[in-house]
């Protein structure tokens, strides 16, 4: 028996949405403008393009996705701050009941926004720190000693503030003995959760693909000097390769709950696959429904996918290290 609240039409003609086929979660790129440029940007962010998604359309996207289930909202880009109406994509996800997460830069944030925030419903804000020096942060995000401080200051203000607060850092070869460091300074401001990405080289990332940390080492730093803070704070640590199959596959053919919206209305199940320019669907000519439930074109998406996966063992090649690979999507199931 289906266990869902909401009853759609689906292709199994059941006349409700099952829950295998509820869509809890967006990734909402809102923009790709960026006043940032930084060496690993996935997205390639920077200059805005001309036709992004209007607030119209990003209301249909959440009432659509609200009708196929959908939980949890998270605004990113680009850098989302630098819209102008992105207050208001807050409050009318939070309006339709999602639970909504803010990634930002934080360059724009002030004590007073980060306030208005909280107030106007948003439940957690990320921000990105790969840094505990200026010296690092600035190798990864080419900014100044100011900007560090100030994104260091809006950090530690929404961890005082009611505001549930998560750090984001990405781990590359030049920062990775220096995260243990970042979640000791997280533990001591407070911060809720630290998430640890492992740099994936798509995008502009492409280009700097010598920034690449080890795996193993990765796994090793992880486990020894990171893993031990999570007696005292929420630890979200990415894995995407482990020494044993666990199994954990791509998300398209396993269970997918997930799709990342891009500002020109392309659809991909993940950043990965955004970056493979890989598009799944198209809002400006279908709805997100149309695009979920539509199981043909996703058995066909998943063949178009295979010369990749034989070419490098997964969606991001990982060769001569002798570890399994695994859905980043699926990141945190298994590093033990
Ligand atoms: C694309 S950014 C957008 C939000 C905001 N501009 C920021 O930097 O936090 C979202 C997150 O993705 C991370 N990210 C970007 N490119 C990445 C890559 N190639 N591999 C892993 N994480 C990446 C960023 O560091 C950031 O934490
Ligand atoms: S990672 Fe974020 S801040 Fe950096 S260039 Fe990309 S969108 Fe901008």
């Amino acid at each position: 028996m289906c266990t869902s609240s909401i009853c759609v039409q689906c292709m199994f003609r059941c006349g409700v949405v099952c829950i295998h086929k509820q869509l809890p979660k967006l990734d909402l790129n809102i923009t790709n403008k960026c006043n940032y440029s930084c060496v690993h940007c996935a997205f390639d962010s920077g200059v805005q393009i001309r036709d992004e998604l209007s607030l119209d359309e990003l209301d249909k996207i959440l009432s659509d996705t609200k009708e196929l289930g959908g939980e949890r909202i998270d605004i990113t880009g680009g850098e989302p701050t630098l819209r102008d109406d992105y207050h208001y994509v807050i409050m009318h996800a939070k309006e339709m009941g999602y639970n909504v997460e803010l990634v930002t830069n934080a360059s724009r944030l002030t004590r007073t926004s980060i306030d208005d925030l909280f107030h106007e419903g948003l439940d957690q804000v990320a921000i990105s720190l790969d840094g505990s020096s200026p010296a690092i942060y600035n190798s990864i995000r080419r900014k100044d000693v100011q900007m560090f401080h100030h994104v260091k200051d809006m950090i530690s203000y929404a961890a005082r503030s009611d505001l549930r607060t998560k750090v984001n850092t990405v781990a590359f070869s030049i920062n990775l003995n220096d995260i243990p460091r970042i979640s000791q300074w997280c533990v001591d401001e407070g911060v809720d959760e630290h998430g640890i990405y492992f740099f994936t080289p798509i995008g502009r990332g492409n280009q700097h693909a010598d920034l690449v940390t080890d795996p193993k080492k990765y796994l090793s730093v992880m486990r020894e000097q990171v893993m031990p803070f999570g007696k005292w704070i929420k630890l979200s640590v990415e894995a995407p390769f482990l020494e044993e199959n666990h199994g954990l596959g791509c998300i398209v053919h396993e269970d997918p709950y997930h799709l990342q919206i891009l500002p020109d209305g392309l659809v991909y199940p993940c950043a990965i696959l955004a970056s493979y320019n890989l598009p799944i669907g198209n809002l400006r000519k279908e709805s997100i429904k149309d695009i979920w439930l539509d199981e043909k074109r996703w058995d066909v998406y998943w063949n178009s996918l295979q010369p990749i996966f034989q070419k490098t063992g997964s969606c991001v090649a990982l060769e001569g290290h002798g570890l399994f690979p695994v859905c980043p999507l699926r990141k945190f199931g298994g590093l033990q």
